[in-house]
Protein backbone atom coordinates (compact mmCIF):
# COMPACT_ATOMS: atom_id res chain seq x y z
CA UNK A 1 0.00 0.00 0.00
CA UNK A 2 2.65 2.49 -1.10
CA UNK A 3 -0.20 4.66 -3.62
CA UNK A 4 0.36 8.42 -2.81
CA UNK A 5 -3.04 9.29 -0.66
CA UNK A 6 -5.27 12.36 -2.51
CA UNK A 7 -6.91 14.62 -0.67
CA UNK A 8 -10.50 14.75 -1.05
CA UNK A 9 -12.25 14.76 -4.94
CA UNK A 10 -13.77 17.86 -5.85
CA UNK A 11 -15.63 19.21 -8.36
CA UNK A 12 -15.41 22.69 -10.34
CA UNK A 13 -17.70 24.25 -13.18
CA UNK A 14 -15.76 26.18 -15.99
CA UNK A 15 -17.44 29.23 -17.77
CA UNK A 16 -15.78 30.16 -20.94
CA UNK A 17 -17.34 33.84 -21.33
CA UNK A 18 -16.15 36.50 -24.24
CA UNK A 19 -17.15 37.84 -27.68
CA UNK A 20 -17.91 35.23 -30.68
CA UNK A 21 -14.54 34.16 -32.67
CA UNK A 22 -12.15 35.14 -30.09
CA UNK A 23 -11.17 32.07 -29.88
CA UNK A 24 -13.11 29.96 -26.28
CA UNK A 25 -13.42 26.81 -27.72
CA UNK A 26 -10.26 26.36 -29.34
CA UNK A 27 -8.00 27.16 -26.24
CA UNK A 28 -10.70 25.00 -24.79
CA UNK A 29 -9.55 22.27 -27.34
CA UNK A 30 -6.11 22.89 -27.11
CA UNK A 31 -5.89 22.01 -23.32
CA UNK A 32 -8.23 19.22 -23.17
CA UNK A 33 -6.73 17.45 -26.49
CA UNK A 34 -3.70 19.26 -27.24
CA UNK A 35 -5.05 20.27 -31.22
CA UNK A 36 -5.83 23.54 -33.18
CA UNK A 37 -8.20 23.29 -35.90
CA UNK A 38 -7.88 27.01 -37.99
CA UNK A 39 -11.84 26.60 -39.22
CA UNK A 40 -14.11 28.43 -37.38
CA UNK A 41 -16.91 26.31 -35.81
CA UNK A 42 -19.24 28.67 -33.82
CA UNK A 43 -20.46 27.36 -30.58
CA UNK A 44 -24.70 26.63 -30.49
CA UNK A 45 -25.66 27.84 -27.68
CA UNK A 46 -23.20 25.36 -25.38
CA UNK A 47 -20.99 23.16 -25.74
CA UNK A 48 -20.61 20.93 -22.84
CA UNK A 49 -17.07 18.56 -21.70
CA UNK A 50 -15.40 16.87 -18.70
CA UNK A 51 -12.73 16.56 -17.70
CA UNK A 52 -10.08 15.64 -14.71
CA UNK A 53 -6.68 16.80 -13.54
CA UNK A 54 -4.65 16.92 -10.24
CA UNK A 55 -4.01 20.29 -8.68
CA UNK A 56 -2.33 20.62 -5.43
CA UNK A 57 -2.48 17.12 -4.37
CA UNK A 58 -5.74 16.95 -5.35
CA UNK A 59 -8.11 15.72 -7.91
CA UNK A 60 -10.44 18.11 -9.39
CA UNK A 61 -13.21 16.87 -11.64
CA UNK A 62 -13.70 19.53 -14.32
CA UNK A 63 -17.33 20.25 -15.84
CA UNK A 64 -16.38 22.47 -18.67
CA UNK A 65 -19.07 24.70 -19.99
CA UNK A 66 -18.08 26.35 -23.59
CA UNK A 67 -20.58 29.17 -24.00
CA UNK A 68 -21.20 30.84 -27.41
CA UNK A 69 -20.21 34.41 -27.65
CA UNK A 70 -22.92 37.17 -27.36
CA UNK A 71 -23.53 38.94 -30.89
CA UNK A 72 -24.57 41.97 -28.76
CA UNK A 73 -21.38 43.22 -27.06
CA UNK A 74 -19.46 44.57 -29.96
CA UNK A 75 -17.88 47.87 -28.08
CA UNK A 76 -14.61 46.38 -29.07
CA UNK A 77 -11.41 46.21 -27.30
CA UNK A 78 -12.00 46.44 -23.22
CA UNK A 79 -14.79 47.76 -22.88
CA UNK A 80 -16.81 44.46 -23.99
CA UNK A 81 -15.11 42.96 -20.97
CA UNK A 82 -17.37 45.13 -18.99
CA UNK A 83 -20.16 43.91 -20.18
CA UNK A 84 -19.41 40.17 -20.14
CA UNK A 85 -18.76 40.99 -16.46
CA UNK A 86 -22.09 42.75 -16.38
CA UNK A 87 -24.02 39.92 -17.94
CA UNK A 88 -22.21 37.70 -15.51
CA UNK A 89 -22.97 38.88 -11.93
CA UNK A 90 -26.39 39.04 -13.18
CA UNK A 91 -26.72 35.67 -14.18
CA UNK A 92 -25.06 34.63 -10.79
CA UNK A 93 -27.66 37.03 -8.75
CA UNK A 94 -26.11 36.25 -5.25
CA UNK A 95 -23.26 38.19 -5.21
CA UNK A 96 -21.49 36.50 -2.80
CA UNK A 97 -21.44 33.63 -5.59
CA UNK A 98 -18.76 35.84 -6.96
CA UNK A 99 -16.55 35.42 -4.42
CA UNK A 100 -16.54 32.10 -5.33
CA UNK A 101 -15.46 32.35 -9.08
CA UNK A 102 -11.94 32.36 -9.88
CA UNK A 103 -11.72 35.09 -13.34
CA UNK A 104 -8.82 34.40 -15.77
CA UNK A 105 -8.68 36.89 -18.37
CA UNK A 106 -7.19 35.51 -21.56
CA UNK A 107 -6.13 37.89 -24.06
CA UNK A 108 -6.15 35.04 -26.87
CA UNK A 109 -4.02 34.63 -30.86
CA UNK A 110 -1.41 36.43 -29.45
CA UNK A 111 0.33 34.50 -32.17
CA UNK A 112 -0.87 37.07 -35.07
CA UNK A 113 1.36 39.91 -33.74
CA UNK A 114 0.66 42.17 -36.29
CA UNK A 115 -2.79 42.27 -35.53
CA UNK A 116 -2.77 42.90 -32.02
CA UNK A 117 -5.67 45.05 -30.54
CA UNK A 118 -4.87 45.52 -27.01
CA UNK A 119 -1.83 46.17 -25.64
CA UNK A 120 -0.40 43.80 -22.66
CA UNK A 121 -0.48 46.57 -20.40
CA UNK A 122 -3.96 47.65 -21.14
CA UNK A 123 -5.26 44.03 -20.74
CA UNK A 124 -3.09 43.46 -18.14
CA UNK A 125 -4.29 46.57 -16.22
CA UNK A 126 -7.87 45.79 -16.88
CA UNK A 127 -7.54 42.33 -15.21
CA UNK A 128 -5.70 43.49 -12.51
CA UNK A 129 -7.89 46.46 -11.16
CA UNK A 130 -10.33 43.38 -10.91
CA UNK A 131 -8.04 41.39 -9.07
CA UNK A 132 -8.40 38.45 -11.78
CA UNK A 133 -5.40 36.58 -13.42
CA UNK A 134 -4.55 37.86 -17.05
CA UNK A 135 -2.57 35.36 -19.78
CA UNK A 136 -1.67 36.36 -23.21
CA UNK A 137 -2.72 33.02 -24.64
CA UNK A 138 -2.73 31.53 -28.28
CA UNK A 139 -4.79 28.71 -29.09
CA UNK A 140 -2.95 27.74 -32.26
CA UNK A 141 0.23 27.73 -30.88
CA UNK A 142 -0.13 26.18 -27.04
CA UNK A 143 1.53 29.84 -25.88
CA UNK A 144 0.49 30.17 -22.54
CA UNK A 145 -2.93 28.00 -22.24
CA UNK A 146 -1.25 25.53 -19.83
CA UNK A 147 -0.57 28.04 -17.45
CA UNK A 148 -4.25 29.74 -17.78
CA UNK A 149 -5.43 26.18 -16.67
CA UNK A 150 -2.83 25.87 -13.68
CA UNK A 151 -3.58 28.58 -12.20
CA UNK A 152 -7.36 28.47 -12.65
CA UNK A 153 -7.14 25.08 -10.76
CA UNK A 154 -4.96 25.47 -8.20
CA UNK A 155 -7.42 28.71 -7.65
CA UNK A 156 -9.87 26.84 -7.48
CA UNK A 157 -8.38 24.25 -5.13
CA UNK A 158 -6.67 27.00 -2.97
CA UNK A 159 -10.41 28.90 -2.68
CA UNK A 160 -12.03 25.00 -1.73
CA UNK A 161 -9.56 24.78 0.83
CA UNK A 162 -9.86 28.00 2.18
CA UNK A 163 -13.81 27.82 3.19
CA UNK A 164 -15.14 29.16 -0.75
CA UNK A 165 -13.85 32.07 -0.92
CA UNK A 166 -11.20 33.23 -3.95
CA UNK A 167 -8.54 35.39 -3.10
CA UNK A 168 -8.42 38.28 -5.58
CA UNK A 169 -4.72 38.55 -6.27
CA UNK A 170 -3.23 42.05 -5.76
CA UNK A 171 -0.38 42.42 -7.78
CA UNK A 172 1.45 45.33 -8.61
CA UNK A 173 2.58 45.45 -12.10
CA UNK A 174 5.50 47.27 -11.21
CA UNK A 175 5.35 50.21 -13.72
CA UNK A 176 3.49 53.59 -13.57
CA UNK A 177 1.02 55.05 -15.77
CA UNK A 178 3.90 57.60 -15.96
CA UNK A 179 6.31 54.99 -17.60
CA UNK A 180 3.31 53.55 -19.89
CA UNK A 181 2.53 57.30 -20.95
CA UNK A 182 6.28 57.75 -21.87
CA UNK A 183 6.17 54.38 -24.20
CA UNK A 184 3.27 55.74 -25.84
CA UNK A 185 4.97 58.47 -26.59
CA UNK A 186 7.92 57.55 -28.10
CA UNK A 187 5.81 54.87 -30.37
CA UNK A 188 3.27 57.18 -31.26
CA UNK A 189 5.56 59.90 -32.16
CA UNK A 190 5.83 61.16 -35.56
CA UNK A 191 9.02 62.87 -35.58
CA UNK A 192 11.55 62.77 -33.15
CA UNK A 193 10.42 66.02 -31.54
CA UNK A 194 7.21 64.85 -31.01
CA UNK A 195 8.80 61.78 -29.77
CA UNK A 196 11.05 63.77 -26.97
CA UNK A 197 7.67 65.74 -25.97
CA UNK A 198 9.66 69.10 -27.39
CA UNK A 199 8.76 71.72 -29.67
CA UNK A 200 10.45 71.88 -33.21
CA UNK A 201 13.92 73.94 -33.17
CA UNK A 202 14.41 72.82 -29.29
CA UNK A 203 18.03 73.80 -28.18
CA UNK A 204 20.96 70.88 -27.06
CA UNK A 205 19.47 71.79 -23.54
CA UNK A 206 16.41 71.32 -23.60
CA UNK A 207 16.76 67.83 -25.77
CA UNK A 208 19.28 66.57 -23.11
CA UNK A 209 17.18 67.38 -20.75
CA UNK A 210 13.81 65.58 -21.96
CA UNK A 211 16.82 62.39 -22.98
CA UNK A 212 17.00 62.54 -19.23
CA UNK A 213 13.71 62.69 -18.09
CA UNK A 214 12.75 59.92 -20.58
CA UNK A 215 15.74 57.77 -19.68
CA UNK A 216 15.01 57.60 -15.99
CA UNK A 217 11.84 56.42 -16.59
CA UNK A 218 12.58 54.01 -19.67
CA UNK A 219 15.62 52.32 -18.28
CA UNK A 220 15.49 49.16 -19.14
CA UNK A 221 16.83 47.87 -15.69
CA UNK A 222 14.43 49.93 -13.96
CA UNK A 223 10.96 49.53 -16.49
CA UNK A 224 9.58 46.66 -16.64
CA UNK A 225 6.50 47.81 -18.59
CA UNK A 226 5.89 45.87 -21.97
CA UNK A 227 7.78 47.84 -24.69
CA UNK A 228 10.04 49.48 -22.76
CA UNK A 229 12.59 48.25 -23.92
CA UNK A 230 12.06 49.37 -27.73
CA UNK A 231 11.07 52.76 -26.28
CA UNK A 232 14.61 52.93 -25.24
CA UNK A 233 16.44 52.32 -28.31
CA UNK A 234 13.60 54.69 -30.35
CA UNK A 235 14.85 57.35 -27.36
CA UNK A 236 17.94 56.98 -28.18
CA UNK A 237 18.28 57.66 -31.64
CA UNK A 238 15.89 60.16 -31.81
CA UNK A 239 17.81 62.15 -29.01
CA UNK A 240 21.14 61.54 -31.56
CA UNK A 241 19.22 62.18 -34.87
CA UNK A 242 18.12 65.79 -32.62
CA UNK A 243 21.70 66.62 -31.58
CA UNK A 244 23.11 65.54 -35.16
CA UNK A 245 20.77 67.56 -37.15
CA UNK A 246 20.79 71.20 -35.38
P1 LIG B 1 -17.94 31.29 -30.65
O1 LIG B 1 -18.15 29.87 -30.26
O2 LIG B 1 -18.66 31.66 -31.90
O3 LIG B 1 -18.27 32.22 -29.53
O4 LIG B 1 -16.38 31.49 -30.98
P2 LIG B 1 -15.14 31.04 -30.09
O5 LIG B 1 -14.75 32.16 -29.20
O6 LIG B 1 -15.38 29.73 -29.46
O7 LIG B 1 -14.00 30.94 -31.19
P3 LIG B 1 -13.32 29.63 -31.77
O8 LIG B 1 -12.56 28.93 -30.72
O9 LIG B 1 -14.33 28.85 -32.50
O10 LIG B 1 -12.25 30.27 -32.78
C1 LIG B 1 -12.64 31.24 -33.74
C2 LIG B 1 -11.63 31.30 -34.87
O11 LIG B 1 -10.41 31.83 -34.39
C3 LIG B 1 -11.30 29.93 -35.48
O12 LIG B 1 -11.15 30.09 -36.87
C4 LIG B 1 -9.99 29.57 -34.83
O13 LIG B 1 -9.22 28.73 -35.65
C5 LIG B 1 -9.34 30.92 -34.63
N1 LIG B 1 -8.45 30.94 -33.47
C6 LIG B 1 -8.76 30.60 -32.20
N2 LIG B 1 -7.71 30.76 -31.39
C7 LIG B 1 -6.70 31.21 -32.15
C8 LIG B 1 -5.35 31.57 -31.88
O14 LIG B 1 -4.83 31.52 -30.77
N3 LIG B 1 -4.62 32.03 -32.93
C9 LIG B 1 -5.14 32.13 -34.18
N4 LIG B 1 -4.34 32.60 -35.14
N5 LIG B 1 -6.40 31.79 -34.47
C10 LIG B 1 -7.18 31.34 -33.48
MG1 LIG C 1 -16.98 28.54 -29.39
Amino acid sequence: MDKIRLKKTIRVKVISMGNAETGKSCIIKRYCEKRFVSKYLSTIGIDYGVTKVLAKDREVKVNIFDMAGHPIFYEGKLRCLDSWLAEMKQEIGDPSEMEKVVFCLCANKVDRTSQRAVEEYEGHAWANSKGFHYFETSAASGDGISELFEKLFQGLVTAYENGGKVERINTTLGYTKEQIDAIQRLKSGTDDWKRLGLLPGANKDEINKAYRKYAVLLHPDKNIAPGSEEAFKILVSARTNLLKNR
